[in-house]
């Protein structure tokens, strides 16, 4: 186990928060297992754990969002990490254009339906068809051998 953290760990990637409404009320995770799957049809993939508790209240609305993150936003991404009640205190959003919350500020967004969920070991594998998507300015939020870091072009 420590071994395959540790190799896995050197791949770095952007941070995503996971969004979705359960029963009209925003509920989010924070999520590094992200990648675009398909073109046409435009397709994303993530991982939520069968430990969260978050995605099964999400799963239901049958659309959620991915909010990619910008350097300024590592305390967002601390937030959604947590297991806890109401993570969205003190995060501003707004509903997007397919109706999933959308956190303000974010680097980029893509608002997706619900596609396939398969079972993948100790993680869910879902897909999601694309419906929205959109970019704002900034820079991303990097993920690093268990800790956070910015992008240097
Ligand atoms: C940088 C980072 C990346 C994470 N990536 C994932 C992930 O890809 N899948 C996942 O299920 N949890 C991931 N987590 C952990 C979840 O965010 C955490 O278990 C979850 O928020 C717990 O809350 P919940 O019980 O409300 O779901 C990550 C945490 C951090 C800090």
């Amino acid at each position: 186990m420590t071994q395959f953290r540790d190799v896995l760990g050197r791949f770095a990637t952007g941070v995503t928060v996971v969004t979705a409404f359960e029963d009209g009320v925003p509920v989010g995770f924070t999520c590094q297992a992200f990648a675009s799957l398909s073109l046409r049809p435009p397709m994303v993939v993530l991982a939520p754990a069968k430990t969260s508790t978050s995605w099964p209240r999400m799963v239901k609305a049958g659309a959620f969002c991915v909010n990619i993150l910008t350097d300024q936003q590592q305390a967002v991404s601390e937030a959604f990490a947590e297991s806890q009640e109401d993570k969205f205190k003190g995060v501003p959003w707004h509903v997007g254009a397919a109706g999933t919350p959308i956190v303000d500020g974010c680097l980029a967004w893509v608002e997706c339906a619900l596609g396939a969920v398969h079972d993948a070991g100790d993680h869910e594998l879902v897909t999601g068809r694309v419906l929205q998507l959109g970019v704002s300015e900034g820079s991303p939020l990097i993920f690093y051998r268990s800790g956070y870091g910015r992008f240097l072009p």
